[in-house]
């Protein structure tokens, strides 16, 4: 157990914010809302501060992150903002070749499928990674919280499944087909491999922490395409293992949560998983738009839930978007506590009208 520094905003600036409290447990007067890929393209603002700067060049920028990160907090007053960075940020960090390619993700040179393959990623230190690694990450957390004052920072990574999935098929896949093959064809293998990127994780975490995040969300975005079994045998371990260094701080004096960091776990098409992505030790479980937020508080009892309005709504009529945010909003009344969000990220050509308005009916709605 280590204890976050007395500064850290988790124990005065953020500590009774509506989101801290929502992930903790408790039902703020309003129902705080925010939305996965808020930083980004959106937004003009976003579009024109990118011109000339690739994806991960521009996650590597501390004053470039800073600026994106608060873009969406001030336009839409939503009440967290997310770190603008990548799940790949960690790999290319630590020195794999990948590249995030528009409109398609990221694309790794050479694709990562043998015992060979996996003993040339560069190893990790006996306590974590080397020193140092993260400082453009820890820069810009440290800047971006400044400016943020009471309003939290979320901090992410990709969950060891879902970078695993990427580093065996080289990119984009729609089935993880070469991941589950190595899963089972190669069981050392993939073991190994899935060891070093939770090693990898959890300091990526830890680090962003560390640096002033108040919360940490694992995303498990290709977990969907597992079964059960697989997912509890194979994988659930290993994201137990990238989260543990973060659910082993403690924050000095924080009343919330025990004093822990809250921590949200969240994948795509999970539905069948959610019991199992609750148990690798989080406190919010963020659910898609297939599963309504009531069915899926009846699968976990007592737990925060994050989500789940359903990002092709957002180009339709707002009557219709609107009625179905308030349904939303009545289904996770179900669950001791909810952070509305969407079922997965906003797509590029949204309107960023339609979010502020988003963020507007749900602050009134709760408020009524
Ligand atoms: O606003 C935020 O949510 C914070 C930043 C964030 C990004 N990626 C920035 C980004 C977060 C949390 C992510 C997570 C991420 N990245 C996931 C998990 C969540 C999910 O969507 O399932 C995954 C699978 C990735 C990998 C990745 N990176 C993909 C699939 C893409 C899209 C490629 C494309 O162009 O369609 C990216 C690129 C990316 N990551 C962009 C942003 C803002 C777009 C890059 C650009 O602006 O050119």
């Amino acid at each position: 157990m280590s204890l976050l520094p007395a500064d850290h905003p988790l124990t005065g600036a953020t500590a009774s914010s509506p989101l801290v409290r929502a992930y903790s447990g408790e039902r703020p007067p309003v129902t705080p809302v925010w939305f996965m890929r808020q930083a980004g393209r959106s937004l003009p603002e976003y579009r024109a501060l990118r011109t000339g700067t690739r994806m991960l060049q521009a996650c590597l920028e501390p004053d470039l992150v800073t600026e994106i990160s608060l873009q969406p907090v001030r336009r839409h007053g939503v009440d967290a903002a997310i770190f603008f960075s990548d799940i790949v940020v960690p790999l290319r960090l630590i020195g794999v070749d990948v590249d995030i390619v528009p409109g398609k993700g990221p694309v790794l040179a050479n694709p990562v499928r043998t015992a060979a393959d996996v003993a040339a990623l560069r190893a990790l230190t006996p306590d974590g990674v080397p020193g140092g690694l993260f400082e453009p990450v820890t820069t810009a957390v440290g800047q971006l919280v400044r400016e943020l004052g009471g309003t939290p920072l979320i901090g992410f990574a990709g969950a060891p499944f879902t970078l695993a999935a990427y580093l065996v098929e080289g990119g984009p896949s729609k089935d993880q087909l070469a991941a589950r093959t190595l899963m089972h064809g190669a069981p050392e293998v993939w073991a190994d491999l899935m060891s070093w990127l939770a090693e990898l994780t959890g300091a990526f975490l830890l680090a962003q922490v560390r640096a002033g995040a108040s919360a940490a969300q694992l995303f498990d975005s290709w977990a969907g395409g597992l079964s059960l079994a697989d997912y509890r045998a194979r994988v659930a371990p290993q994201s137990a293992a990238a989260l543990a260094p973060v659910r082993e701080l403690q924050v000095a004096g924080a009343a919330s949560n025990d004093g822990r960091v809250p921590t949200v776990h969240f994948g795509v098409g999970t539905g069948h998983l959610l019991g199992a992505m609750h148990e690798v030790g989080v406190d919010v479980v963020g659910v898609d738009y297939r599963t309504p937020l009531d069915t899926a508080a009846a699968a976990l009892p007592g737990v925060p839930l994050q989500g789940n309005v359903d990002p092709a709504l957002l180009a339709a009529p707002w009557p219709v978007l609107e009625a179905h945010v308030q349904d939303v909003l009545a289904r996770g009344t179900s669950a001791p506590a909810h952070v509305l969000n969407l079922g997965h990220g906003v797509p590029p050509e949204t309107d960023p009208t339609v979010l502020t308005r988003i963020v507007e009916t749900v602050h009134a709605a709760s408020g009524r």
